[in-house]
């Protein structure tokens, strides 16, 4: 099963420091398991390498924060690469968006585009699942509160607003 494959980077700290990240409104860790899951399935049916199409799904989106839609792919196979990964692990990652970002190059970076797709329309049905009740918020605020992403820019937004509140009491004490 995936798991035997990758035991080790599902233990790694930048691995499971993703459950506490959102992505797609859901913890990133979930998102990057559906990905392994699909991965693991669509490789036999292509010829691909199944062990090189499930550690790059399980790494694919880390670091995606730092990137754009189109750049995060080569980001993540930095990351990949200096976790010990072969390059053939970071070349699927780096063609992950297309075709919002480079074409991949090898059958295992085709099984990973793929499989990425197909992955955020669970992500996303299970978000709208959970509006009903009320699951998915709770996940939602538990994630913003734990993300490095969104509690920098909550800080960010708190020193603005006690920036123009001081500076509004500034003036009008001024007055
Ligand atoms: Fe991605
Ligand atoms: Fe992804």
């Amino acid at each position: 099963m995936y798991q035997t494959i990758i035991a080790d980077l599902l233990s790694h700290p930048r691995v499971v420091e993703t459950r506490h990240h959102m992505h797609h409104s859901i913890p990133k860790h979930d998102h990057m398991m559906r990905v392994v899951r699909y991965s693991y399935r669509i490789a036999p049916l292509v010829r691909a390498d199944r062990r090189t199409c499930v550690r790059a799904a399980i790494l694919h989106d880390l670091d995606s924060r730092l990137g754009t839609l189109s750049t995060h792919g080569a980001i993540a196979a930095e990351v990949a690469a200096s976790l010990g990964e072969p390059d053939e692990v970071s070349m699927a990652i780096i063609s992950h968006m297309y075709p919002l970002g480079p074409r991949p190059t090898t059958r295992e970076g085709w099984v990973l585009a793929v499989a990425d797709k197909i992955a955020s329309f669970p992500d996303m049905t299970a978000f709208m699942g959970g509006l009903i009740t009320g699951h998915s918020l709770r996940v939602r605020r538990r994630l913003c509160e734990t993300d490095p992403f969104y509690t920098k820019r909550q800080r960010r937004r708190r020193i603005r607003r006690l920036w123009h509140s001081i500076g509004r009491r500034g003036l009008s004490g001024g007055a």
